[in-house]
């Protein structure tokens, strides 16, 4: 293949035919404190034998750990493809057996009437290659399909299939923690009928057991792959972007069964978390969203004196990354990212203010406060999330608007508007992953709140192998890397499991 001779983004969409178990060589120093495990998800090849998939969400799940030891300054490194249905019928069939984002399995000639019923009843996947997520004490290799793997947090290994909650047809890879509360919160999404729309659920600490907030009604339900969390609310942003009857007779895949409807506009959800009832639905200018960034209640200065930030002036306030509309789905196919210059579609950081149910305010206002392009967000999640915040980190480009993949990471000043970024020749950074330093003595004002470090897996295209970057989030200068025996994948998202935490904690949603 041409691409194996470039030493661009093109090398970390080169499948891995290995799996090993081996200890890296590092530069610099990490942090004594640094103890965890760093597990990530994404795919390890885009091949279903000799079927060839379309699409970055489509590769079969290769998870990928770190285990970092500071204070022997050690790092080993394995990864091990996910043991799942789809990738065995693949390996023993030479070809794809189950519908992925974006690639349907071949059909015969009964195989669009199939597609009919296939939001409904469809033949999911279980190529969980999306996220990693912690119930209880089990560890799971997540993805939108109900299907989601228990794997083992050392070795890798594939476990049972793990069925997650049974009330919806697709359910969010991005449950947040509610670290004050103590609990999972997330939302299955179903179409069809009268049960279309989004339902809400929460896993206390201690349990697995799924227990249902409330329902919300939307007919037909938009794309919603992340969702907001304040202390009180769970506002659901919903794209103009949703299954359309029409497109799903002639597309050929999940994805292609969309379509942009920008005259529906973007609706706001708000739910209230104790009641389960919709307070409020706002509507605005279409925009198209991955993932949220933070999301908090304040009270508007000058507006009342409430103590809990509603009533009176009180708004929620939820920052996201936002694209202007919904092509960056088909910006993100293998035939657009393995070109030279893929030039993906920008998404910017953009805060949405929406008063708070009981508050006088009217209207949503929106702001940007970092035009670009910003993707795989990640915050302070463990002392921050859901609280007023300073520092955003995701990846970014240089170009603007971008040119090539993901080849810089940004941390941005939400409060001072401002941005400092890292990158480096040849390389292509993955999603950061903030973890604090211990004993940091917090602050309100946020001057220690960038007091740690940033992880990223990232792609060094000229050497044709990737390191685990360790930036120091304050300087965000470099910290250490440690090299890895090959270059991987690009991939989605992942959590840091910090030595000694027993709460199912994340490190982002
Ligand atoms: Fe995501």
């Amino acid at each position: 293949m041409a691409a194996d001779h470039n030493n661009d983004h093109r090398v970390g969409f080169r499948p891995v035919r290995d799996e090993v178990d081996e200890t890296l060589s590092i530069e610099g120093d990490f942090p004594q404190w640094l103890s965890g495990t760093l597990l990530r998800n994404g795919p390890g090849t885009w091949h279903a034998g000799r079927q060839p998939l379309n699409h970055w969400f489509d590769g079969f799940a290769m998870l990928r750990r770190f285990r970092i030891d500071g204070g022997d300054g050690e790092v080993a490194y394995r990864n091990r493809f996910l043991d799942s249905g789809a990738y065995t019928y693949a390996r023993e069939h030479g070809e794809l057996g189950y519908r992925e984002f974006a690639t349907d399995p071949p059909t015969g000639p009964l195989g669009r009437l199939g597609r009919l019923r296939r939001l409904r009843s469809p033949n999911f996947t279980d190529n969980a290659c999306v996220d990693v997520c912690r119930v209880g004490d089990r560890y799971l290799a997540t993805t939108e399909s109900p299907l989601v793997t228990e794997i083992d947090p050392r070795s890798l290994e594939s476990g049972r299939r793990f069925e997650f909650g049974g009330f919806a047809d697709t359910y969010t890879v991005h449950p947040h923690y509610d670290f004050d509360r103590g609990e999972l919160v997330g939302y299955g999404t179903s179409f069809g009928g009268s049960e279309s729309g989004y339902t809400l659920y929460s896993i206390p600490d201690g349990t697995e057991d799924v227990s249902v907030i409330g329902e919300v009604e939307s007919d037909p339900p938009g794309y919603v792959h992340s969702f907001a969390l304040t202390p009180n609310y769970i506002v659901l942003a919903e794209p103009p972007f949703v299954p359309s009857r029409r497109r799903l007779l002639t597309g050929s895949s999940v994805i292609d069964g969309y379509e942009w409807q920008p005259e529906r506009g973007s609706r706001f959800h708000v739910v209230d978390r104790e009641s389960g009832d919709v307070l409020a639905r706002h509507r605005v200018a279409p925009f198209f969203c991955f993932h949220h960034i933070n999301a908090f209640e304040r009270e508007r200065e000058g507006g009342g004196d409430s103590d809990d930030g509603v009533g009176g002036q009180g708004e929620i306030v939820l920052d996201l990354a936002a694209f202007e509309d919904a092509s960056v789905t088909e910006a993100l196919s293998l035939r657009r990212l393995v070109s030279a210059e893929p030039s993906p579609p920008a998404a910017e950081l953009r805060r949405y203010c929406l008063p708070a149910p009981g508050s006088s305010r009217r209207g949503v206002e929106s702001e940007t406060l970092y035009p670009g392009h910003v993707e795989l967000p990640a915050i302070d999640y463990a002392n921050r999330n859901t609280h007023d915040y300073r520092y955003a980190y995701g990846v970014s480009n240089r170009e603007r608007p971008p040119e090539s993949f993901q080849n810089q990471l940004v941390k941005v000043d939400v409060r001072e508007r401002d941005a400092v970024t890292w990158d480096e020749s040849y390389a292509y950074p993955g999603e950061p992953v903030f973890v604090p330093a211990p004993d940091r003595g917090d602050d309100a004002d946020g001057r220690n709140e960038d007091d740690g470090v940033i992880l990223s897996v990232t792609l060094d295209a000229g050497a044709e192998r990737s390191f685990l970057l360790v930036l120091d989030a304050a300087t965000f200068q470099e910290r250490a890397r440690a090299w890895c025996p090959h270059p991987i994948p690009f991939g989605f998202h992942g959590q840091f499991y910090a030595d000694g935490e027993e709460r199912p904690t994340r490190s982002m949603a």
